[in-house]
């Protein structure tokens, strides 16, 4: 058999790894092994096109372009893996996301212009081009601001300005309209000068993405970034229509399949239509700070170290509920610390997930694997939620939105209807944050006047490292 016969066999292999692998990411016990799968599957793809396109087609020149931009992009990626730290993943998934968009809008650009030396413009493909530039072109310029606004570059704040909704509307338009006269122009129903339009189409494209995302709150981004995900399977799966491979197709339609559910599943979670989302301009205030007292009288009870050690000492059932304060201050291995000496004391240690704890899906998740927690002491909202009242201690290390009761009895509460940690349920609470302000929904928290609530005030590893200290004292 030569090696063509085996390309359309690697690529079989190939999108069932990728199926495989989106499996085993579905939980945490089988995402590592789904991960590995995927990657081998990607890997082996990579080597077949290379031998495939490059050696067979394009002769030694495009050889040694395609191995470096290979060796670059592999060395970006492992470096990227290897260095980046958990809290700053959102930004390098933006990051990674954008190039793949842009790639795609690259091979629509490189395909429309060969096709044209060639004279061989067809409508159906330029279809595709078109579609592959335009979505591949809103995903580069979108992820390329959600870096700026996750990694600070620029302000997280959400930009609003008069007319915003008529500008984004009067783009969004101006972009269809010339897809749409490429095609025609292609199907020979119009003539017009391609090129230079498919040009002003890319620009097009980039200050949608643009405007798209500026106006919205830099907390708000994961959501974004899985949302531009989506587009850039869709863009991939079109840059495999223009180059006829099927494996692109595939990889492309699983990604943005995978998007658009993680998207729901993530404004669901938050109780807020992804219209809200990308339209309302939330979250984009920084936490307020406000008082110690409520209105009735009640205040906020302070609690020491040494406090919360006693407490915790001389508990049976304690559920941590994790949250972004812990990411923040990347508490995960002191908390895991804190967890094994109550565990040697005979406490019960077990962890409440909330499905939007933190700032990524499965953010808690993925900090309290990698200081070794066993999964399963993480349990998820629904299977741990009824158990709070039967706990002595809850401790809440950096959460505050996910355990906020507000969420099931105040109507105008902007989070009225999100799910939350049944927290107030428990014998005894203890609260780690470092102070009084809201968290990511900009609001007060009604748990904190609870007279059941003690408030550790501190950074969340050093708070935690102080209770380890003052346990290890007492033993
Ligand atoms: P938040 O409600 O954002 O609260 C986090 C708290 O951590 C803050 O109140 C802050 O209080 C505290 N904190 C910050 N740095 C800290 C540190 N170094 N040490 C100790 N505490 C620290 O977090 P949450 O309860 O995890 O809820 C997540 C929120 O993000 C939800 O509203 C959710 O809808 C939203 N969201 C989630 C996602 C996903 S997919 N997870 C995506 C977008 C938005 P202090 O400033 O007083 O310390």
């Amino acid at each position: 058999m030569d090696i063509q016969s085996w390309i359309p066999i690697v690529y079989l292999v190939a999108a069932v790894s990728f199926i495989l692998g989106l499996k085993g990411l579905s939980g945490p016990t089988t995402a590592v092994m789904g991960n590995r799968i995927a990657a081998t599957g990607m890997l082996l793809a990579v080597a077949a096109t290379f031998f495939d396109r490059t050696f067979q087609e394009y002769g030694t020149n495009a050889l040694w372009l395609t191995a470096g931009g290979m060796v670059i992009g592999g060395v970006a990626g492992v470096a990227g893996g290897r260095l980046v730290k958990m809290t700053a993943m959102p930004q390098m998934v933006a990051l990674f996301n954008g190039a793949g968009g842009g790639s795609a809008a690259l091979v629509s650009i490189l395909e429309y212009m060969h096709a044209g030396e060639t004279g061989t413009h067809e409508w159906g493909s330029v279809l595709s081009t078109v579609l592959g530039l335009i979505i591949g072109g809103i995903s580069f310029a979108g992820s390329a601001i959600a870096f700026g606004k996750l990694q600070g570059i620029i302000s997280a704040r959400a930009y609003k300005y008069p007319g915003q909704a008529l500008v984004t509307v009067a783009v969004f338009a101006s972009t269809i309209v010339l897809g749409a006269a490429l095609v025609l122009n292609a199907a020979g129903a119009i003539a017009i000068d391609g090129a230079t339009v498919l040009w002003i189409l890319l620009g097009l494209a980039l200050v949608f993405g643009v405007v798209l995302v500026m106006p919205i709150g830099g907390a708000d981004m994961p959501v974004v970034i899985s949302l531009l995900n989506a587009y850039t399977g869709l863009a991939v799966a079109m840059a495999g229509f223009v180059l006829n491979n099927h494996l692109l197709i595939v990889a492309g339609t699983l990604v943005g399949a995978a998007g658009t559910i993680l998207t729901q599943l993530m404004s669901k979670a938050m109780n807020r239509s992804l219209a809200n989302v990308l339209f309302a301009g939330v979250g984009a205030a920084a936490g307020a700070a406000v008082g110690p007292k409520s209105d009735d009288g009640r205040t906020v009870r302070e609690v020491s170290a040494e406090d919360t050690a006693i407490l915790l000492g001389y508990a049976q059932q304690v559920i941590v509920v994790p949250g972004y304060g812990m990411a923040v201050a990347q508490a995960q291995h002191a908390v895991r610390e804190l967890a094994d000496l109550l565990e040697s004391r005979g406490v019960n240690v077990r962890y409440a997930i909330h499905p939007v704890a933190g700032r990524m899906p499965g953010h808690m998740n993925v900090l309290l694997a990698e200081a070794n927690i066993p999964y399963e002491k993480l349990l998820d909202m629904e299977q741990i939620n009824d158990d709070f009242k039967n706990t002595d201690v809850a401790l809440v290390i950096g959460a505050n939105d996910v355990t906020n009761p507000a969420a099931r009895a105040d109507r105008s509460s902007p989070i009225y209807g999100m799910p939350i940690l049944n927290v107030d349920q428990s014998r005894n609470i203890v609260v780690i944050k470092r102070s009084m302000r809201s968290g990511f929904a900009g609001i007060d928290n009604e748990l904190y006047l609870d007279p059941k609530t003690g408030m550790l005030f501190g950074d969340a590893k050093a708070a935690v490292e102080k209770v380890v200290q003052e346990l290890k004292r007492a033993a």
